[in-house]
């Protein structure tokens, strides 16, 4: 049984351990609303401060070090300055950093893409996921002479009110109910657009016949569907599109695509990608100031070269053993865990029930808390939601430490 008072005594412990972290976060909040510029990363008391990282080891300004199991929420596929990455930079940085022209290194980085999903027949650069899932969005009204969305409860596509909702262009319905999507789902409809795995929303995967029914259905009412690999193209080399065999319109991939550089990415079939051709009558103009960005085209690509099958199958191992023993040690200290995993993600849900959908994702936000600062008091870093996102360059023995980490935060939450 979690501890009810465990939460303030770790956050006392938290506290003593991070004075520099809480003077950092008084001279932040006098700037920045809140003392943030990114809602999901802020936790009471505050956030731990950053001060460097390498390979699979963060900093704080307070001297404590963490290993980072949630890598940027995904986008640090090989962790922190990747050498190869980090070359990749250097050398771009020192061409002129960005053009106001093509260039070839945002070629080198479309045809490795285009190559390696199978949706992605043509792609354009955007700045993030969010852009990109917005280009998308207009990329199917063109498309389709219709204007709205169908997006699922648990789903999170980008920061802006046409996707966050709610917004009168867009109904959302439960994930993994395809009786809820045909209910709602006419010829007013322009897209669909899923995560094959909800990874804000829990790490819940799709069922493989949910995705297959809603190409179906799709295609019965000539509303594309639009698959966003922001998360999951770590999952396998030509992401989850792969491992379901999806036929999907539109693809949209952003985080790990830049090799920590700010990216995204819209693809899909070339014959819709029509719209956004110059030369098409009515053409959308889509612009961006970094759009397709020196920097991030370059490291992006070096990232991807080294996730391989072979690296990307050795990094879902790992989360798998991660996964058990996560499972076992909650047990053994009483606390209701369900570990939920897609490839390298995970999501430790302090719930005695596996979630299908974000509905069923229910735990107590105490625990949650005190799970999360256990873990920084025991040096893992995971996010202060439960997501955990591995990397290539995590040892077998920091594996190891993670675990027993996770273990000894138990413990803690359980101490009386
Ligand atoms: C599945 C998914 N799509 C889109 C986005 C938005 O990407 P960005 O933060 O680059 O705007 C995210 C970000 O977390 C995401 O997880």
């Amino acid at each position: 049984m979690v501890n009810s008072k465990c939460l303030p005594l770790l956050m006392k412990e938290f506290e003593a351990r991070t004075p520099r972290s809480r003077q950092v976060a008084d001279r932040a909040r006098r700037v920045l609303p809140g003392g943030e510029t990114r809602s999901i990363t802020f936790y009471p008391p505050y956030p731990a401060s950053i001060t460097k990282a390498a390979g699979a080891v963060i900093t704080d300004v307070d001297g404590n070090s963490y290993l980072d199991i949630l890598n940027n929420y995904t986008a640090l596929v090989h962790g922190h300055a990747f050498p190869p990455v980090v070359e990749a930079a250097r050398a771009a940085a020192s061409e002129g950093v960005v053009y106001p022209a093509p260039h070839e290194a945002q070629l080198d980085l479309a045809e490795h893409l285009i190559a390696r999903h199978a949706v992605a027949q043509q792609i354009r650069f955007t700045n993030s996921g969010t852009e990109a899932t917005l280009l998308a969005m207009r990329t199917a009204q063109a498309v389709t002479g219709r204007d709205r969305f169908i997006l699922f409860e648990g789903g999170y596509h980008g920061s802006a009110p046409l996707i966050t909702g709610p917004h009168p262009q867009v109904t959302r319905v439960p994930f993994n109910d395809p009786a809820a999507v045909e209910e709602v789902l006419d010829d007013t409809i322009a897209a669909v657009l899923i995560e094959p795995c909800l990874g804000v929303g829990g790490v819940i995967a799709a069922e493989p016949e949910f995705i297959q029914t809603l190409r179906d259905m799709t295609y019965k009412v000539g509303a594309l569907l639009v698959i966003d690999e922001v998360q999951t193209l770590r999952a396998s080399y030509g992401g989850a599109t792969e491992l379901y065999e999806v036929d999907a319109d539109l693809v949209v991939m952003a985080k790990l695509i830049g090799g920590g550089y700010p990216t995204g990415v819209m693809g899909g079939r070339a014959s819709h990608l029509r719209v956004l051709d110059q030369a098409t009558p009515g053409a959308i103009k889509h612009s961006g100031t970094f759009n397709g960005h020196l920097v991030s085209a370059r490291a992006g690509l070096v990232a991807l070269e080294h996730l391989t099958q072979p690296a990307i199958d050795r990094m879902n191992a790992s989360a798998e053993k991660l996964a058990n023993r996560i499972e076992v040690s909650g047990r053994t200290n009483g606390v209701p865990v369900i570990v939920t995993r897609f490839g390298s993600m995970l999501h430790v849900h302090l719930q005695d029930h596996e979630p299908a959908n974000a509905g069923q994702v229910t735990p107590d936000p105490t625990a949650v808390s005190a799970l999360h600062l256990a873990l920084l008091l025991e040096g893992v870093f995971a996010a202060p939601r439960g997501l955990v996102a591995l990397s290539t360059v995590l040892t077998d023995d920091q594996l190891d430490s993670v675990a027993a980490g996770y273990e000894r935060a138990f413990a803690r939450m359980t101490a009386h």
